[in-house]
């Protein structure tokens, strides 16, 4: 048991250390090795299948889709393309299994998450290298997420036995109130493919601690890690019905729908594009469920020029770089201030150089490609939109066509201004632009700047200034002197289009939750007999 515990603390470490940079100062290239290392426990990959009601099922309609590995393009496997027919017998299965699943007491809740929890942190490697098959990013980062995804569990295993009521003094004499803390109900899931590890366990650990169960959608481009984790739920003993696993590709919007509109749904948890989550939130409105919603980010990271070079350096690297930039939470907007801009600058553009590409599972790759051509696309557009409108392209700038068509050269862009695609857009690629500033109000101001509101960052060594612009920036989460703030224990999500609610932490649960009152009257009588 120690040594499991101290294996998961070295992968958790990994996770926030993964950018391990070669001694060289050249950036290299690794072409992607062409297929998986054979898993430990091949039973794990599960094709065809979704897991519904504790069983294997395909689609009613028998159609798949295709998941290909972002690296070399090849084919992976198929998965069943659920429609609404499926999708409703699904939420029919959640349904059935609630009412004896909400008897459980939170102590089994409990004992069920830490074993899942167990059982994922002994499947490390395989779990790992299913997540950089269909992925794509490199085997030690992936191990890293497993980690940290099964901390969610592990958190929230910990938080069931914890789900507290409250007794209030009432304002009517004779009264007595108290709380109840109940489970929501089934709950929809919808996942991205960014972390197909963590960001379902995020979501499905608070929602079983408090005694929901749920229906998760799987993403598109990585449902075989949702699959493996479904096949560990069953190992671990989860409830027929309780934990359901669902996939789609072109169906994907039938099936955020029938979830959305369900009147059995009480709980739609979405993580993804904002424009998705307003729709989703439309679709919720006629059965008024209770909704949280992680949506997109626009990062800004501050480099104020009292700072610590050397920790803001390698803050932007970790926070920029994670998952070669297919963040919600990466830096998007870097700003430095213009006493220190060219330093920074120059710290950081050798740290890039060392960067090795390539495929996720060879060694020494600290980067790996991009999730599909429109990633690449997009990444490209603000390139070169940077580059008419004046930045300079200080590090990479290019595709990566040697390597496969998901590549993209991590880079470096100086001379930025607030015109340039990049200060108003989410790049969600390997793209770091530098904007330079004078004064910690006119910062301030341009990071207050975005619709969005997601994690912010920045970097000082004066107090009174990591209290003030703490307070001033209008996100959800701020690192300070960090890039890294991704923890179960803290509560991630975001302000303004980000979205709303939280996740991870002590507020996670209550997410799936409500509070239910209870007022017992007469209760002030004296003692008989005195
Ligand atoms: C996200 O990109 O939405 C999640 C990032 C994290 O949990 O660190």
């Amino acid at each position: 048991m120690q040594a499991f515990r101290s294996s998961s603390r070295k992968a958790f470490k990994s996770y926030y250390q993964p950018f391990t940079l070669p001694k060289i100062i050249a950036r290299t290239y690794a072409m992607p090795n062409q297929s998986i290392p054979p898993l430990n426990d091949p039973s794990l990959f599960k094709q065809n299948v979704a897991y519904v009601n504790g069983e294997w099922a395909k689609a009613k309609s028998g159609k798949t889709f295709e998941v290909h590995d972002p690296s070399t393009g090849k084919l992976i496997g198929t998965c069943p393309e659920f429609d609404k027919a499926d999708t409703d017998n699904a939420i029919a299965t959640a349904a059935a299994a609630f009412p004896s699943f909400r008897q459980t007491t939170a102590r089994q809740r409990a004992r069920m998450l830490h074993k899942w929890y167990q059982l994922m942190m002994d499947n490390q490697e395989d779990l790992a290298k299913l997540i950089t098959w269909e992925n794509g990013k490199p085997l030690a980062d992936a191990k890293g997420e497993v980690a940290y995804a099964a901390g969610f569990f592990e958190w929230f295993s910990e938080e069931a036995p914890r789900a507290d009521g409250d007794t209030i003094p009432a304002s009517i004499p004779g009264n007595r109130v108290f709380t109840i803390k109940e489970p929501v109900g089934v709950c929809g899931l919808i996942t991205p493919w960014n972390f197909p590890a963590a960001m379902i366990t995020r979501k499905i650990g608070p929602a079983i601690a408090a005694g929901c169960t749920v229906v998760a959608k799987s993403p598109g481009e990585t449902p075989f890690t949702s699959l493996a984790l479904a096949e560990l739920a069953d190992r671990a003993g989860i409830p027929k019905g309780v934990v359901n696993v669902i996939s789609a590709l072109s169906n994907t919007a039938e099936v955020g729908e029938a979830l959305t509109s369900s009147q059995r749904v009480r709980k739609v948890s979405f993580t993804g594009s904002t424009g998705v989550g307003k729709l989703l939130m439309k679709q919720s409105a006629d059965t008024l469920k209770k909704l949280s919603f992680e949506l997109g980010g626009n990062a800004p990271f501050i480099v104020f020029d009292d700072a610590d070079l050397d920790i803001a350096v390698a803050g932007a690297i970790a926070s920029k770089f994670r998952s070669s930039g297919q963040t919600c939470i990466c830096a998007n907007r870097i700003y430095i201030q213009e006493g220190i801009y060219d330093k920074f600058a120059s710290a950081f553009a050798e740290k890039v150089k060392g960067f090795k590409v390539g495929g996720g599972y060879d060694e020494g790759v600290t980067h790996g490609p991009l999730i599909h051509d429109r990633a690449i696309t997009k990444v490209d557009a603000h390139v070169r939109d940077a580059e008419r409108k004046g930045g300079k392209v200080i590090v990479g700038g290019n595709k990566m066509p040697k390597l496969g068509t998901n590549f993209f050269e991590p880079t470096v862009i100086t001379g930025m201004n607030m015109n340039m695609q990049l200060a108003s857009e989410e790049t969600f690629g390997p793209v770091a632009g530098l904007f330079p500033f004078e004064t910690e109000k006119e910062v301030v101001d341009m990071a207050n700047s975005a619709e969005v509101g997601l994690a912010g960052y920045f970097f000082s060594r004066d107090l009174q200034r990591c209290y003030r612009v703490a307070e001033a920036l209008e996100t959800g989460m701020v690192g300070v002197n960090t890039g890294l703030i991704s923890d179960p224990a803290a509560p991630f999500g975001g302000v303004k289009l980000s979205g709303f609610g939280r996740e991870g932490s002590k507020y996670g649960m209550s997410e799936y939750q409500i509070t239910k009152m209870v007022t017992l009257g007469g209760m002030g009588q004296p003692l008989q007999g005195s």
